[in-house]
C-alpha cells in the first residue's frame, strides 16, 4: 500500500488520492457502496494529466480496464452510477452511451438496472446545423446525457447502516428517470469537465444509506467528495491530477464544514505563476503528444504548423511559438525521429 499517495485524509469521511486509478492499492476489494463517476469522455479536453483524444478502440479498452477495476472495488450488493454522453460527434459519431453500457454487462459483468436522462440544458451543443433545411446530412443532436445504474451481484442492498436520508419528495421526483438541472460552470470551478454537486447528491441519496463509503476514481474538482461529505457518507476519490487533486481539497474546504485534516502531501498554492511552471503542459507536450497520438503518420514541419493553426481556432490552446525548433529539439532527445526524407515520425 502506497501512503506516499494519500494527499488528503480525515479520518474515514474523506480520502483523496493522488494517482493513477490503474496502479492505486489504497482502494480494497469489496469495500465499496456505491460508485459515482464521470470518466473522461475522450472528446479532446485539456487535461493537465490525461490525453482525451485517443483512438476510439483505445477508449473502449480503457473504459474496458478501469470498470474491471471497479468491479473488483465494490461489494456484493454495491452499485454503479456511470455518468457519460449518450453520444459524440467530435472525431465521428460514436454511440458511447450504448458500447459503455455493453462494456459494463458483457466484458466485466456488470448488471443492467436503469439508465437516467440527465437534462443539462446545454444548448451550446446545438449550433451545428449539418445540411441546413436539407435532408442531405442533417446533423441531430440531443443536448443529455445518460446516469447509468448497474450494480454488481444483488439488486437489494443488505449491507450498512439501513438509515436512508431521501425525503419523500426527493424519491418521488427522483425515480422518474429524467432529470433536468444545469451543468456545473468550468471557470467558477477551475476545472474543464465537472458536474455539478446535485449529480452525486442524487445517487447517493437514491442508491446509498447514511454512513456508506462512495468512490468517485476520477475524482477531478472533488464534486462527489463534497456530495458524500455533506450528505454523510464516506467518500474516497482518485485523481492522478495533484492540481485538481488541490482544487478537491479548497472546495472541501470551502463548501463543507470540514475543517481539520492531515494535509500529508501538498498544500500547493493556486497562483496562476506557480501552476504555469509546474503543471502545465509544455509547448513542446503538446507537438509531442500529436505525435504519440499519431504513431504510423509521417509529418511535415507544415503539417504540424497547421495542427496548430487548426487547434489555436477551436480554442484548444495559445499559439505556439518555433514549433520547427521544438522539433529539432525533440530530435536531438530521441523522442520522435527526422527521416531522411524530411519529415518526423514518431520514435
Ligand atoms: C470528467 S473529469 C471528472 C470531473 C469530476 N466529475 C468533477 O466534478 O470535477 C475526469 C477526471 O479524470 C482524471 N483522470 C483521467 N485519467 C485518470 C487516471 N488514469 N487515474 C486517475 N484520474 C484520471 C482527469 O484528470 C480528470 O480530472
Amino acid at each position: 500500500m502506497n501512503k506516499n499517495n494519500i494527499f488528503f485524509q480525515h479520518g474515514d469521511r474523506v480520502l483523496i488520492i493522488n494517482d493513477n486509478i490503474f496502479n492505486t492499492t489504497l482502494v480494497k476489494r469489496k469495500s465499496i457502496d456505491l460508485i459515482v463517476t464521470s470518466p473522461p469522455y475522450n472528446v479532446d479536453i485539456n487535461y493537465n494529466s490525461h490525453n482525451d483524444k485517443i483512438s476510439y478502440e483505445q477508449y473502449i479498452k480503457f473504459s474496458k480496464k478501469w470498470m474491471s477495476r471497479c468491479y473488483s472495488w465494490l461489494k456484493d450488493d454495491g452499485k454503479f452510477c456511470l455518468n457519460i454522453p449518450l453520444d459524440k460527434n467530435k472525431g465521428g459519431q460514436q454511440s458511447v452511451g450504448a458500447d459503455l453500457t455493453k462494456i459494463a454487462t458483457e466484458d466485466v459483468g456488470f448488471k443492467y438496472y436503469t439508465t437516467i436522462v440527465w437534462n443539462e440544458g446545454n444548448i451550446s451543443r446545438r449550433t451545428a446545423w449539418g445540411s441546413w433545411k436539407s435532408a442531405s446530412a442533417p446533423y441531430v443532436i440531443s443536448p443529455v446525457e445518460l446516469i447509468v445504474v448497474f450494480y454488481k451481484k444483488n439488486w437489494e442492498k443488505t449491507s450498512g447502516t439501513q438509515e436512508s436520508d431521501i425525503e419523500k419528495g426527493e424519491y418521488l421526483e427522483w425515480i422518474n428517470g429524467f432529470w433536468t438541472f444545469n451543468g456545473e460552470k468550468k471557470k467558477k470551478i477551475g476545472h474543464p469537465a465537472p458536474f455539478p454537486v446535485m449529480l452525486p447528491q442524487r445517487c447517493m441519496k437514491l442508491f446509498s444509506f447514511k454512513g456508506d463509503t462512495v468512490l468517485d476514481l476520477f475524482l477531478g474538482s472533488g464534486t462527489t467528495l463534497v456530495a458524500s461529505y455533506q450528505n454523510d457518507r464516506n467518500g474516497i476519490g482518485i485523481e492522478v491530477d495533484p492540481y485538481y487533486c488541490q482544487i478537491a481539497l479548497n472546495r472541501l474546504k470551502k463548501e463543507t464544514d470540514i475543517d481539520s485534516g492531515i494535509v500529508k502531501k501538498f498544500d500547493m498554492p493556486l497562483d496562476r505563476k506557480t501552476r504555469l511552471k509546474k503543471y502545465f503542459i509544455t509547448q513542446s507536450d503538446l507537438i509531442l503528444q500529436h505525435f504519440k497520438d499519431y504513431p504510423a503518420e509521417l509529418m511535415t514541419y507544415n503539417d504540424i504548423r497547421e495542427w496548430i493553426k487548426d487547434e489555436v481556432t477551436k480554442g484548444s490552446f495559445e499559439p505556439i511559438k518555433a514549433p520547427e525548433k521544438i522539433m529539432r529539439s525533440l530530435v536531438k532527445n530521441k523522442q520522435i525521429r527526422r527521416l531522411q526524407s524530411g519529415q518526423f515520425v514518431y520514435r
